[in-house]
């Protein structure tokens, strides 16, 4: 049997491999770094920061302690927190397409549900022990147990959450983000708590709830 090239569905195969190929999550890098330039200021916006003199260029910049200390936990009513490396406490990263998050989650905490529009996330458990879990766009839910260790992909967009089921040890984990700028909304704030509101009347039907039931859950998130 003969090949035949041009027959219309391989051309779009093909193009559907290239325009896939070309998906990427930050722009490559132009050259060997780009170490942000956090002191001038800044009058001309770029994606992502302008670079210092490459000759200006020292080990330190590739390093940080931002991840060093355990966020505060007490703070939140979710009882997590999550501490990020960006290009400002760690200047080497600008242009490499990543960024590094630690979550410190107490007994019991949780990082709710929520989703990274421009990364896929892979977490390693330090310390305690996770349940973790994202859902497809089919509604599927993948859930898993993570002892030290032990690591689990979030992909790209999929709303996801990392949660501490003991009562008494806290638990650590560390992230990879494939962005140096991945974003983040949190389901039921982007909900119920965005400014100005989403009208109580599309929230009430979304959610299929009360108009005291928004109220209340309006409340309890700050919203
Ligand atoms: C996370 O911890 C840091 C450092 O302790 C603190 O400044 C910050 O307010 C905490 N964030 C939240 C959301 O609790």
């Amino acid at each position: 049997m003969e090949t035949n090239c041009s027959s219309p569905l391989l051309q779009l195969l093909f193009g559907l491999a290239l325009l896939l190929g070309l998906a990427k999550p930050d722009p490559d890098p132009l050259q060997d770094f780009c170490i942000a330039d956090n002191i001038s200021p800044q009058s001309l916006f770029l994606n992502g920061a302008p670079c210092i003199d490459p000759n200006q260029a020292t080990a330190s910049h590739f390093a940080t302690s931002a991840l060093s200390k355990p966020g505060n936990t007490r703070t939140n009513k979710f009882g997590s927190n999550i501490t990020v490396t960006n290009s400002v406490n760690l200047p080497g990263l600008n242009t490499m397409g990543l960024t590094i998050a630690r979550a410190d989650i107490e007994a019991n905490g949780l990082v709710p549900p929520h989703s990274h529009p421009r990364a896929s996330e892979v977490t390693t458990c330090l310390k305690g022990e996770l349940i973790v879990g994202f859902m497809d766009t089919s509604n599927h839910l993948y859930i898993q147990k993570l002892q030290p260790g032990d690591s689990f992909v979030f992909p790209k967009g999929l709303i996801h959450f990392l949660s501490n089921p003991n009562q008494r040890i806290p638990a650590l984990a560390m992230s990879g983000l494939n962005s140096q700028n991945p974003g983040v909304q949190i389901t039921s704030i982007a909900t119920f708590a965005t400014i100005p509101g989403i009208p109580d009347g599309v929230l009430e039907k979304a959610y299929q709830i009360s108009n005291q039931d928004v109220a209340k859950i309006r409340r309890n998130l700050g919203g």
